[in-house]
């Protein structure tokens, strides 16, 4: 079959990665669509084996900074088009080891521009090289009113939000310099199915379900804005498809919560779908040393890509959660291969316990 497009999907054995190839691939059997990932320690191709054996799909294990390598990936696949999401994307991993960072983030983003543009020719009809990025880039809000939007500066504060930040200067920069048709898109935090259980959800529900202490940084102030992933996915597919180039859109669900109050969240409703009674895990919580540059608040504003694009998300965040911690019980040994061995090591070291 010919393809109406072919579109390399980076990062894609990843959390969100995951989800936006599953719906392309789904979708539009028309794309061929081409997953490129090195499979470091947060890849993991079992988030895909439903639809790996799909005509329309190709997967490709590779790391983005090799730009001879990405050079011959766009040739030999015709690419002309990109999402890119591949990145080291957990904040204390960050703090511990910012040099990976920037190697993966910033010039890694920054091989992928220069394949783009050796290969791509103006006036890019058909092409767009999308860039997939996070509000961190925006640094925190006091608790006010306030919110995030696609004319907040610039403020990181993590070595993650700061090669992130850096990643969409370089994107902006090859639209402005060279002509190369970008999009930037800045999402808050995201949660659901496939997340790697470093992260606050997955890592709950899975330290809930075995009884182990839930590692609160301070006193669990600090605001998050979250949104279901697959409501993200759905974003990244309008704006692909309707975005304007060289253009910002801010992705949010309008959905703050204190880490604190999330917890409990999490806490009751991992307890309940276990049939054990209300309070059972409550004891679990461990209050630890603040992250260092913690940021306070996150909140987006993502009205623009409302107003312009007629995206909102479909899921109320209760059933989210619900959806969420369901997944997450059902799929023990998924969860289960990750946690086994060298990793569990790594995550015990890590929260102290
Ligand atoms: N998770 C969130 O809440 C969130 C929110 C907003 C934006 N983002 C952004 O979305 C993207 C995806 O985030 P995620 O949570 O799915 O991350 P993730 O850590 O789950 O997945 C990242 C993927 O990138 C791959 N990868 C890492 N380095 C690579 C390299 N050098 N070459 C090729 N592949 C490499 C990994 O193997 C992994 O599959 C990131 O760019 C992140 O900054 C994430």
């Amino acid at each position: 079959m010919k393809f109406t497009r072919s579109i390399l999907i980076t990062g894609g054995a990843g959390f969100i990665g995951s989800h936006v190839v599953r719906l392309f691939v789904n979708k539009y059997p028309e794309y061929h669509i081409v997953n490129l990932d090195k499979l470091t320690y947060a890849g993991n191709l079992a988030n895909l084996t439903d639809i790996e054996d799909k005509p329309n799909y190709t997967f490709v294990k590779a790391d983005i900074c090799d730009f001879g390598l990405m050079l011959d990936v766009f040739k030999k696949y015709e690419i002309d088009n990109v999402i890119h999401l591949a990145a080291e994307s957990h904040v204390d991993r960050s703090i511990k080891d910012p040099f990976t960072f920037a190697q993966t983030n910033v010039m890694g983003t920054l091989s992928l521009l220069q394949a783009a543009k050796e290969l791509w020719t103006a006036p890019y009809t058909s092409n767009r090289f999308y860039h997939i990025s996070t509000d961190e880039v925006y640094g925190t809000l006091e608790f006010d009113n306030t919110f995030f939007t696609e004319d907040t500066k610039y403020d990181p504060h993590s070595p993650y939000s700061a090669s992130k930040a850096s990643s969409d200067h370089f994107v902006r920069a090859f639209y402005d310099t060279y002509g190369l048709p970008t999009i930037v898109t800045n999402c808050s935090n995201n949660y659901g199915p496939y997340q790697f259980p470093e992260k606050l959800i997955p890592l709950f529900i899975n330290n809930i379900k075995h009884k182990r202490s839930l590692p609160v940084y301070g006193k669990g102030e600090n605001v998050r804005d979250w949104l279901y992933v697959v409501d993200h996915a759905r974003a990244i597919d309008v704006i692909f498809h309707k975005g304007k180039i060289a253009d910002t859109y801010n992705i949010g669900g309008f959905n703050e919560w204190k880490n604190i109050d999330l917890i409990k969240v999490i806490i009751k409703t991992v307890d309940r779908l276990l049939g054990s009674p209300e309070g059972t895990s409550d004891t679990l919580i461990t209050y630890i040393t603040d992250r260092a540059g913690h940021d306070l608040r996150y909140a987006i504003d993502s009205n623009k890509l409302k107003d312009e694009l007629g995206w909102e998300p479909s899921l109320q965040f209760e059933e989210g959660i619900e959806k969420t911690v369901q997944w997450y019980l059902d799929n023990g040994e998924w969860m289960d291969n990750i946690t086994s061995g060298d990793y569990q090591e790594y995550y015990e070291k890590m929260y102290n316990k």
